[in-house]
């Protein structure tokens, strides 16, 4: 099978995530932060050393303000649920997921909170010039996508963070298309809070994510329960990450999580980028030769992510993603991706899309097979 659907979760893991769950299974199964006795020391040092390289990776001072997840999904929650408030004002993109959209329009309807999408171009590229005409007096938010999962298109995130910094205004980021494959430094970019997911480019296992909240941000938790800590307190202890961590951890995820993040860390988020962004111009130049092929996102000079969505003029994207299926052994995407909101950028709100998303493992032959499928798909017609 040829896997061309890594914006999803990435696959194959690297060597050793598969071993490392395992060993937190059968060698160490004890609850972290709930016990002194040595296995639970072991778990606790597990989920310890992951938040040091989750720090290490994003440039964050201290690793007890990443936060554990089950996914990107759940990062966003609690930022988005802990920080806005009644009244305030909150600006996102227009091609941002379901994943920063519900939860809006949930504190919209809750909180009376309102909102307001800044429109893209149809490639999903940002004007800041529009951004700053959305501003308001109550603006209390800026929630972004690092990259759209649809156009692969880059925010640019350095540049909205200062315009957020010199209004007082905070900055989350989703960076579920991008932790692990694009270079992303907390404190030089300006980011108040991260959400990313630790089932796609950080290499881990599904069921993993994390949050990074900056120091001097107070967030009302989303989940109260046991954190193992100030057990004697009726109230959620206030130390991190406990704070936002209630209930027991996924610790054999996070131990698959840490091995993953070490092959980035040992591989670099930079060879990482450059080596799917020369895939990625592989398969756009392949597709764009072929007739009656759209090719969405924004043009091939301008650097993205390594995702390549398309249609073809004369199939629909379900159908094409099943024959790709069927025939090829390639595993696409079809559909409107959970982000209905960049289709209407697009103009694809009426057919959805294919998406072809790359990975670390990714090769040049997976990619000409891909482009030579559709050749044939074309030729069939
Ligand atoms: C841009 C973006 N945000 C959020 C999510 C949700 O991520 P998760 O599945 O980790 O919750 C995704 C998933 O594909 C995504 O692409």
């Amino acid at each position: 099978m040829i896997y061309l659907d890594n914006a999803a979760s990435t696959w194959p893991k690297p060597p050793g995530v598969a071993e490392a769950m395992a060993e937190a299974v059968v060698s160490f199964g004890a609850n972290p932060g709930r016990g002194s006795h040595q296995l639970a020391v072991r778990a606790s040092r597990t989920l310890f050393e992951t938040r040091k390289k989750l720090a290490a990776l994003f440039g964050i001072r201290n690793p007890n303000d990443i936060v554990f997840t089950q996914n990107t999904t759940m990062a966003l929650n609690i930022a988005i649920k802990g920080w806005v408030r009644e009244g305030d004002h909150v600006i996102c993109t227009a091609v941002e997921h379901n994943s920063v959209r519900r939860p809006l329009e949930y504190v919209r309807t809750k909180c009376k909170a309102d909102i307001t999408y800044v429109q893209t171009d149809e490639t999903g590229i940002l004007n800041l010039d529009r951004l700053v005409e959305a501003l308001r007096s109550n603006t209390r938010l800026i929630v972004c996508t690092h990259s759209s999962n649809l156009l692969g298109s880059i925010l640019p995130i350095a540049e909205i963070a200062a315009i957020a910094r010199s209004r007082g205004i905070r900055l989350l980021v989703d960076a579920a298309q991008t932790a692990g494959t694009i270079p992303i430094d907390v404190g030089k970019m300006g980011i108040d809070m991260l959400a990313f997911p630790g089932h796609k480019g950080l290499l881990g296992p599904q069921g993993t994510g994390g949050l990074y909240i900056a120091p001097d941000i107070e967030l009302e938790p989303l989940l109260h329960g046991g954190t193992g800590s100030q057990s004697e307190a009726v109230e959620q202890p206030t130390v991190r990450p406990d704070r936002y961590e209630a209930g027991t951890p996924n610790t054999p995820g996070i131990a698959g999580l840490n091995a993953g993040v070490q092959y980035v860390l040992h591989e670099t988020v930079e060879r990482i980028e450059a080596k799917e962004w020369a895939l990625t111009q592989r398969l756009m130049d392949g597709l764009r030769g072929i007739p009656g092929v759209r090719l969405l996102g924004p043009p091939p000079e301008i650097v993205r992510t390594g995702i390549v969505s398309f249609t073809l003029e004369w199939m629909e994207a379900a159908q094409t993603a099943f024959v790709l299926d069927r025939d090829y052994q390639i595993a696409v995407r079809a559909g409107y991706h959970c982000t209905p909101l960049s289709h209407l950028c697009a103009g694809t709100m009426g057919t959805g899309a294919v998406r072809a998303s790359l990975g670390c493992f990714t090769t040049a032959d997976e990619v000409d097979a891909l482009i030579q499928a559709v050749r044939e798909l074309k030729q069939k017609q």
